[in-house]
């Protein structure tokens, strides 16, 4: 139980990896706000918690949502602690020179924009409740670079930046900021964006001969947020099962 008397803000936690951590979190002991756009996902995620973990309906790509979202913990559980931002995505496919403007905007702003509007709602809180953490799921593609992903491949490797500048500019408010770097992971997003051919293939190249699994994401999550990682800030951890290969 190393969350214990902890207070989780879980984004993006209706499905996925998200979802594996708001409940990985409360297994631990953390009480948890999830929130999500997908109202029927964060019911099924929050299916059997009774009062450790509460659904919160939002947006991350909202200033609004994100303040409603960082006052409900004040309001269930008295205080914020953890924050993790979730929420991202992309669709492959393009080059930068087919993108609209209004596209490249979409992802950043779901990738990028969404942890700066969260982070700036939540820092005040976990100030004000002593310090705690932060932990941004960035990906191995804002690390390596990805084809016909430039969006996306921008936004996480600003993630992964942001990161750092969170650490140097809240340590002195006892905040820690680190970055997770997924690798190919079995998710929604994953079987939307993959053929079941493209997924064996990169199983093949993993050193783990698979995919991960989203648990696997949240227990690195559970890890930073825990007293266990107090001495990690402003890092990136790859959790990508070894790479045998370029993907
Ligand atoms: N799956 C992978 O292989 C992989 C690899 C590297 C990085 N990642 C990153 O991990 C994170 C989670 O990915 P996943 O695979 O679990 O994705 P997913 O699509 O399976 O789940 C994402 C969740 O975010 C929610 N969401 C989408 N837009 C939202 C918004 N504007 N506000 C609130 N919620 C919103 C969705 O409803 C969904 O429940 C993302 O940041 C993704 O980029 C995933």
């Amino acid at each position: 139980m190393q969350l214990a008397g902890r207070v989780a803000l879980v984004t993006g936690a209706g499905g996925g990896i998200g979802r594996a951590t708001a409940r990985l979190f409360a297994d631990r002991g953390a009480r948890v706000i999830a929130t999500d756009i997908d109202e029927a996902g964060l019911t099924e995620t929050a299916d059997g918690y009774g009062d450790a973990m509460v659904a919160c309906p939002a947006d991350a790509t909202s200033a609004d949502d994100a303040a409603r979202a960082v006052a409900l913990a004040g309001e269930r559980f008295g205080a914020l602690h953890l924050l993790v931002n979730n929420v991202g995505g992309s669709r492959p496919g393009k080059t930068v020179t087919d993108f609209a403007l209004d596209e490249w905007d979409f992802w950043i702003r779901l990738n990028l924009t969404s942890t700066f509007l969260m982070c700036r709602a939540a820092i005040p809180a976990i100030a004000a409740a002593g310090g705690g953490a932060i932990v941004n799921v960035a990906s191995g593609a804002g690390v390596t670079g990805m084809g016909r992903n430039p969006a996306y491949v921008a936004a996480k490797g600003g993630v992964i930046s942001l990161t750092r500048s969170l650490a140097i500019d809240h340590a002195a408010q006892g905040i820690r900021a680190n970055a997770i770097a997924p690798g190919p992971i079995l998710t929604p997003l994953m079987k939307r964006n993959r053929s079941e051919p493209e997924i064996a293939f990169m199983s093949k190249l993993s050193l783990a001969g698979r995919l991960g699994k989203p648990e696997e994401i949240a227990s690195t999550a559970a890890f930073l947020c825990s007293d266990d990682g107090a001495y990690v800030n402003g890092e990136l951890i790859n959790v990508g099962g070894g790479r045998g290969g370029p993907i």
